[in-house]
């Protein structure tokens, strides 16, 4: 077993070196040398440790690699964060704050990862039991729920722990996590630090009235990172929002905050009958409420069409260099309009390649 797993390390990291060395300009000769003392690492300690150099090619690659993602035109200006030594609750709370803080930038949003430790002898495992960063909670009560209903479980979870929110539809969770099997640990995020955008809208004056907002930054702090073999269980990321992920999901969704029928209302339509395309009207205006509020602010955002031609010059950028683009179709199209892009009208090879951010096991009961 255990010398499977370290075949298949030694493999894994022969493979990264190489595409970092012959992508990067490096000499045979120093990659030789880094092959061979990276297999007397494995072969003496059962895994190795990436450089600073390793650990940022191989994050902005897994981002160019990610095939959901429509906005990996801007890979290589990843800002990535080496967190590696921090073994202490409060230094990795303190590095999250960080994060978010640099991240934000007062609206100009950086693309920015930390990675933690990977799980390996000397280090307990970090995990990082929520799904972003900055996410709101959501309460089921009688009167059903409140919040964001993707939210539910990991709200009850906080509870147990002992927090506890204000219960307003928009309470941003408490952050937990956990090293090795100790126990969880949570802290609130500083409210200084959660930049937040009024939903407004430059011709429906009623639409600021619901109260409605969204935080700036998505960070997504559940998927793994796997450079070279190394699984990076905690390495949260982000980069700015396409408008379609709040105006025609988060906040549309009837499974989310579904705001539709509200916004119809505001706008006098009647959602009796399907042919007056009422959801297609109420979803394109809370779409241009979502750009218009967090331009407004000067808060980063991409329109979907813009996001689209984009998605189309790393395609050709690519190529160029000669590397085959992966992608997946279902997400790499925009939920509105979809056919107005032209990702929409070309096919995509689904492979994964590694470097990769991934899904993994949720760490808490649901
Ligand atoms: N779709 C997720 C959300 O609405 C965020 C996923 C990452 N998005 C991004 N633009 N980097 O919160």
């Amino acid at each position: 077993m255990q010398v499977q797993e370290e075949r298949r390390l030694g493999e894994e990291a022969d493979a990264f070196l190489r595409q970092y060395y012959a992508e990067s300009g490096l000499t045979d000769g120093a990659l030789a040398a880094r092959l061979r003392q990276v297999r007397e690492e494995i072969d003496r300690s059962g895994t190795y440790r990436h450089t600073e150099e390793e650990l940022a090619y191989g994050a902005k690659v897994a981002w160019r690699n990610s095939n959901k993602c429509v906005g990996r035109l801007f890979w290589s200006s990843l800002n990535v964060r080496d967190a590696r030594e921090l073994m202490q609750e409060d230094d990795i709370f303190e590095a999250l704050f960080h994060h978010i803080r640099l991240a934000t930038n007062e609206g100009r949003i950086r693309p920015t990862i930390t990675v933690f430790a990977p799980a390996s002898t000397e280090a307990p495992r970090v995990r990082i039991w929520n799904h972003q960063l900055i996410r709101y909670a959501g309460y089921e009560t009688d009167a059903g729920i409140v919040g964001d209903p993707k939210s539910v479980v990991f709200t009850r979870i906080c509870m147990e722990l002992g927090w506890r929110g204000e219960g307003t539809p928009y309470d941003v969770l408490p952050i937990v996590i956990q090293l090795g099997d100790r126990p969880p640990c949570w802290r609130a995020v500083p409210p200084e630090l959660v930049l937040e955008v009024p939903i407004r809208h430059p011709e429906l004056p009623g639409l600021a009235e619901l109260g409605v907002k969204w935080y700036a930054v998505p960070m997504i702090s559940d998927m793994s990172l796997e450079i070279g073999g190394v699984i990076y269980a905690a390495a949260p990321f982000n980069g700015w929002y396409m408008e379609t992920e709040i105006g025609a999901r988060n906040l549309a969704d009837t499974d989310r905050y579904n705001l539709l029928p509200r916004i119809a209302g505001l706008m006098g339509l009647s959602t009796e009958s399907n042919v007056t395309l009422w959801k297609d009207k109420a979803l394109v205006e809370l779409n241009i409420a979502v750009l218009h509020s967090f331009k407004t602010d000067g808060v980063s955002i991409v329109d979907h069409h813009t996001a689209a031609e984009q998605f189309l010059r790393f395609e050709q950028q690519e190529r160029d260099a000669g590397r085959p683009v992966t992608g997946n179709w279902a997400w790499l199209i925009p939920p509105v309009s979809p056919a107005a892009t032209q990702i929409f009208h070309r096919s995509y090879d689904n492979t994964i390649v590694k470097p990769a951010y991934d899904y993994q096991r949720c760490p808490y009961h649901t």
